[in-house]
C-alpha cells in the first residue's frame, strides 16, 4: 500500500509538501516491485531537504549583467527544491504580479536613473494610480548600478518602494550591487535563502 501523508498529520503546508515528496519517492523509486523496503535509502533518490516553495525571478537587463544573475540565482534556488520561474521583465504585467507568491527582481539602472528598456513598461505600469494590490506578494530586490551615478541603483529602489506601497512583503531589505557586483550577489543569495526557509519551515 503508498504510504500518504494523513491530513491530520500536525505540519504545516510546506512541511506536508516536503513529506509528500519523500514519500512520493519511497513509493515509487525505492520499494522494489518485491515490496521489500531497502533499509538504507539512496541520499540521492530523496527530494532535497527544505519544502519547496513558488519563486518568480524577473530580470531588468540592459547589457545582461541582471539577466545572468536571474540565471545563476535561478540554478540555485532550484538546487534547493524551489520552482522555479524565470522572466523577462518585459514579458511581465501587473496583473501576472498578483498572482507571484515570492517575487526577486534583480535590475540594473540606465540612463540618468531610469529602468533599462525591458524593465519600463513594467515599472510604469507598477507606478499608475490603477496598479493592483500586491499584499499576498513576498518580494526581494537585488539593485544593480554604479556608484558613479549620482541616481545610484534607483530603479531597484523604485520597485521596492513601489512594492511596499503596494502592500507586498519585502523578504530582505534592498541590496545594492556597484559594478562589481559579486559579493552583493553572494549576500543576496544568502540572505534570501535564509528568509525562504524560514518561510518554508
Ligand atoms: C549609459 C549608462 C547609464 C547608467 N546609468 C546608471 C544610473 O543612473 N545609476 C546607476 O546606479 N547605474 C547606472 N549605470 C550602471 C549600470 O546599472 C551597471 O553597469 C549595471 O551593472 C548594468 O547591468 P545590466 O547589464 O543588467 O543592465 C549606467 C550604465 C550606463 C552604461
Amino acid at each position: 500500500m503508498p504510504l500518504t501523508v494523513p491530513n491530520t498529520a500536525p505540519f504545516s503546508g510546506a512541511q506536508k509538501m516536503w513529506l509528500k515528496g519523500y514519500l512520493d519517492a519511497l513509493n515509487s523509486a525505492l520499494i522494489p516491485a518485491s515490496g521489500a523496503i531497502p533499509s538504507h535509502p539512496s541520499a540521492a533518490s530523496l527530494p532535497p531537504a527544505s519544502a519547496g516553495l513558488p519563486i518568480t525571478i524577473l530580470w531588468g537587463s540592459q547589457t545582461g549583467n541582471s539577466e545572468a544573475l536571474g540565471k545563476k540565482l535561478s540554478k540555485t534556488l532550484a538546487s534547493k527544491g524551489h520552482s522555479l520561474t524565470l522572466r523577462d521583465m518585459a514579458d511581465f504585467s501587473t496583473t501576472d504580479l498578483t498572482a507571484a507568491k515570492n517575487l526577486i527582481i534583480i535590475t540594473s539602472t540606465y540612463g540618468d536613473g531610469e529602468p533599462p528598456d525591458n524593465a519600463a513598461a513594467l515599472h510604469t505600469a507598477l507606478h499608475a494610480s490603477d496598479a493592483p494590490q500586491l499584499a499576498s506578494v513576498n518580494f526581494a530586490v537585488l539593485a544593480l548600478g554604479d556608484s558613479n551615478y549620482p541616481d545610484f541603483c534607483k530603479c531597484g529602489h523604485d520597485f521596492h518602494a513601489r512594492l511596499t506601497a503596494l502592500g507586498a512583503k519585502p523578504l530582505i531589505q534592498i541590496i545594492e550591487s556597484d559594478v562589481d557586483y559579486d559579493d552583493s550577489f553572494a549576500k543576496f543569495t544568502q540572505q534570501l535563502e535564509q528568509s525562504l526557509s524560514s518561510l518554508a519551515a
